[in-house]
């Protein structure tokens, strides 16, 4: 048998096992390019599981393009809270306005022109081209990436130089032109439900005649790591502002994370810091120059873990009594207390609201 025929052969057993074990999930049973999209988008950072509920939130507050487009971004980013990396709720927002402009309203229908909407790169233009207009591009994320590696017992990890290429030959090789929105929904599914990352259920696997690593005896070895990232720490010191039923927010404006979400009055220092090291430090006194009427109490400690950076955050009660003017509080927004919930914040300031 030759490699082609064999390639042919391992995308109709993968796709007959999808039939067979597919999760039903709203997108799939009509793919509708609008919800195509907002659940890949949804997808690329959360398991189905926890996604699913989010789409569903997503889609019932914007039915469709137009209102996602007419939409307030904080409206967009409240719906989109909880789920992290922010970015993409402002690209879909800004998509959805791009679609609106210079699609007449449409989602496209192109590889090119999907390619051209904010926040979609090769990975969704080819999931949303291939499952709503069967256009032959092969998808290569996360899941798919372990899959093929194993199944070809790749040894070169996909972010060195030559690695992406690769993955995406062997993607192509195995594409099934005719099918290419199944085909790739298969292989995601695989890599979610049987050839998971740490306890590949080889024995399940529909795969397992063709499968290079089982071979081996090593799936394990498989996806090769180049050198793990390091992750960068940083330490947040939060203000939580008491005073006569109000508190004081800011709107992270600057390009960092947690773009143009809420949050506390916040110092951010070099090392983690106690109250007493804290108060000594210049930015503490501009923000609190008269600390005889301040009475301050350490509420919170939390380790936030992000992608690329962890976070210290210590969480600080302020209480200010009546007479006492907050001189900074010109920089921040003066909110009722009880409105808190009302503006769109960070998971981090999530789970400290939680515990109040
Ligand atoms: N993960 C991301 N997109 C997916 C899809 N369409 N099917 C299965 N898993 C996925
Ligand atoms: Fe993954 Fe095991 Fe299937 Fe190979 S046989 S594709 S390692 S689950």
């Amino acid at each position: 048998m030759n490699i082609k025929e064999n390639d042919k052969l391992i995308s109709r057993v993968l796709q007959n096992w999808y039939q067979k074990n597919k999760r039903h999930l709203p997108w799939r049973e009509t793919p509708e390019a609008y919800f195509v999209w907002i659940s890949e988008i949804i997808l690329q950072q959360t398991r189905v599981n926890q996604g699913y509920n989010y789409f569903l939130r997503f889609t019932e507050r914007f039915p469709d393009i137009k209102s996602l487009a007419e939409a307030p971004e904080d409206d967009v980013l409240k719906i989109w809270q909880g789920l992290g990396y922010y970015s993409r709720a402002r690209n879909l927002h800004a998509a959805a306005k791009q679609i609106m402009e210079k699609f007449h309203g449409v989602f496209p229908t192109s590889y090119p022109d999907i390619l051209s909407l904010k926040g979609i790169g090769e990975y969704t233009a080819a999931a949303v081209s291939s499952i709503v207009y069967n256009l032959p591009h092969p998808v290569v994320d996360g899941n798919v990436y372990r899959v093929l590696s194993r199944l070809f017992a790749i040894e070169t990890p996909i972010d060195t130089h030559g690695g992406k290429k690769i993955f995406a030959e062997a993607a192509q090789s195995i594409l099934d032109e005719q099918n290419p929105g199944t085909h790739n929904q298969a292989i995601m599914e695989l890599g979610a439900l049987v050839c998971t990352p740490q306890q590949p259920k080889c024995t399940e696997c529909p795969l397992q005649p063709f499968c290079l690593a089982l071979e081996r005896k090593t799936p394990l070895a498989f996806p090769v790591k180049k050198g793990k990232t390091t992750q960068k720490e940083r330490f947040f010191n939060y203000f939580h502002i008491q005073q006569n039923g109000f508190t004081y927010l800011i709107k992270r404006t600057k390009a960092d994370i947690w773009k143009n979400l809420y949050e506390f009055p916040l110092i951010e220092t070099n090392t983690q810091r106690d109250l007493l090291s804290l108060q000594s430090d210049d930015e503490f006194t501009r923000l609190f120059p008269s600390s005889a009427n301040v009475f301050l109490t350490h509420k919170l400690r939390l380790r936030h873990v992000l992608s690329h950076r962890i976070i210290h955050a210590d969480f600080y009660f302020v209480e200010l009594d009546s007479k006492t003017v907050f001189d900074a509080g010109a920089k921040y927004l003066k909110i009722k207390s009880a409105e808190l919930f009302k503006y769109p914040v960070s998971r981090l300031i999530h789970k400290y609201l939680e515990t109040i």
